[in-house]
């Protein structure tokens, strides 16, 4: 059966070999359910900078943007032109969870805001600086503080190299990284005081876990930082034996 994804009222399907005839028979059972309105065909893989795939529209109506709900707040995006992960939501929950209301957080490659916007309503902290190059992404961010009714968060459009100059430090960094070979970290750590705890997510067979934060702690030396290894921890599957860590990195 091929796997699929619920997003709001769209379902984005990842069909193997079907036939066309075969892909229509299987988006009218999915338009059966109550809550399925269009049905989408992920028709390849997420790539490039914006982590974005080309959806073809298989059935229902022919649209591409929806309204998605999660831990208690909404969410406004295209399927086509944004990333979102409805998997992500645990984590989102999870980081949400571990933040204060006397923070100040950065959250780097921030999409359509899901987790500024999750963890500014649930801990209530005193600012979320979001930031994100895409400007569909943006756009939509902007609109979702504004549906979920925030003052707390700030939406930058813009690459995070150029766009973190002259904002000061944060004391908790979430870097929702794109699968990219690039860490990032530099930019975070030039945003991190003493005490910031950076959530930084990588990708790696299981085999190459340590491999990637030996990398991490090489970079930071490298740029004469001090940095301490709290946690590593699984958020997410990517492939077998490949995963999605959550590295919890204490700057000292
Ligand atoms: C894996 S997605 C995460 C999106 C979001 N945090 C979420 O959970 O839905 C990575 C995002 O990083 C953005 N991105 C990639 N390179 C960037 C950069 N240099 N500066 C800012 N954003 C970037 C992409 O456009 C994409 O939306």
């Amino acid at each position: 059966m091929p796997s699929y994804d619920i997003v709001g009222d769209i379902a984005v399907v990842k069909f193997d070999k079907e036939k066309k005839s075969e892909k229509i028979k299987f988006a009218r059972e999915l338009l059966q359910r109550p809550n399925v309105k269009v049905v989408v065909e992920k028709a390849d893989r997420i790539k490039g900078r914006l982590r974005t795939a080309e959806m073809n529209h298989i059935a229902g109506e022919k649209r591409k943007d929806t309204l998605y709900k999660e831990n208690g707040c909404s969410f406004r995006l295209n399927v086509q032109t944004c990333y979102f992960s409805s998997r992500l939501s645990e984590e989102r929950k999870k980081i949400a969870e571990k933040i204060n209301k006397n923070d100040r957080v950065l959250v780097m490659f921030a999409g359509v805001a899901p987790f500024s916007i999750i963890i500014a309503k649930f801990s209530g902290c005193k600012e979320v600086v979001s930031v994100e190059i895409s400007k569909a992404c943006s756009k939509y961010a902007l609109e979702n503080v504004r549906i979920n009714k925030l003052d707390n968060v700030r939406v930058i459009q813009g690459d995070v190299k150029k766009k973190l100059a002259g904002l000061g430090t944060f004391t908790k960094i979430v870097m929702a990284r794109p699968n990219l070979k690039e860490t990032f970290l530099k930019y975070a750590l030039d945003a991190s005081g003493k005490g910031t705890i950076i959530y930084y997510y990588g990708f790696a067979h299981v085999d190459d876990k340590d491999k990637m934060v030996e990398k991490l702690k090489k970079e930071a030396y490298e740029l004469g930082r001090k940095i301490r290894i709290n946690e590593v921890v699984r958020a997410g599957d990517i492939a077998p034996y490949k995963f999605r860590w959550r590295v919890e990195i204490k700057v000292v």
